[in-house]
């Protein structure tokens, strides 16, 4: 592809990369999402839950998503009972992200389920592909503060992944992970 000539050759690439219905989509749920994404606390979860409702591919219940969590391609994004996320938490749909029932989400995790494609050296990455790699995050899971949870990962039933860490690989049922990259500490069977 090359790198563009100057920023109106940028963004004129970067908007024929989309559908003009993806495009209109994503407008859409920009728009209505930045309304009420910091609405303080409590009262602020009523309309977060109406939104996601109608964005989300799937919501299965009232769910608690704290100010200032961002989410884009919403319609591919599915999730289960009693979802708690915690602030600035950031989830990118692009490949879709299934979520299960009572998943705990700490502040500032990432959740991104593309990958940029990077092997053409004359063309910027954010010009070049992203590959779609659906996040499986399973029932039970708690995510910690400041986590990565890499594209194509599924974290099984009632994971804990701690406080800073970068998952890569997918995990065990139950277990609890650590560090980066991630790695098995314990069991909690
Ligand atoms: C992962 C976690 C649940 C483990 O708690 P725990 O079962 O009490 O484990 P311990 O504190 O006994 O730690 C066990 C070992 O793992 C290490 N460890 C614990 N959490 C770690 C983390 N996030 N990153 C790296 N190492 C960690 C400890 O240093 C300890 O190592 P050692 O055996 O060499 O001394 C906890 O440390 C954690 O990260 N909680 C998330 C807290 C959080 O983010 N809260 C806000 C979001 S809701």
């Amino acid at each position: 592809m090359g790198t563009p000539k100057n920023s109106l050759d940028y963004l004129l690439i970067k908007i024929k990369s989309y559908s003009l219905l993806e495009l209109i989509r994503l407008e859409f749920e920009a728009y209505l999402t930045w309304v009420f994404r910091s609405f303080p606390s409590f009262s602020g979860y009523i309309p977060r839950f109406l939104i996601y409702k109608i964005l989300f591919k799937k919501l299965d219940s009232f769910c608690f998503i704290q100010p200032n969590v961002y989410f884009s391609y919403c319609h591919k994004i599915s999730c289960g009972k009693n979802f708690v996320v915690n602030s600035n938490s950031y989830f990118h749909g692009i490949g879709g992200i299934e979520i299960g029932d009572s998943v705990l989400i700490g502040p500032n995790v990432v959740i991104s389920s593309g990958m940029h494609q990077y092997s053409d050296l004359e063309t910027p990455v954010t010009l070049q592909k992203i590959t779609p790699k659906k996040i499986i995050i399973e029932d039970g899971v708690w995510i910690g503060a400041n986590v990565v949870i890499m594209p194509g990962i599924r974290l099984s039933k009632g994971t804990v992944v701690g406080a800073g860490s970068v998952v890569t690989k997918s995990t065990e049922a139950y277990s609890v992970v650590v560090g980066i990259p991630a790695k098995k500490i314990k069991s909690r069977l």
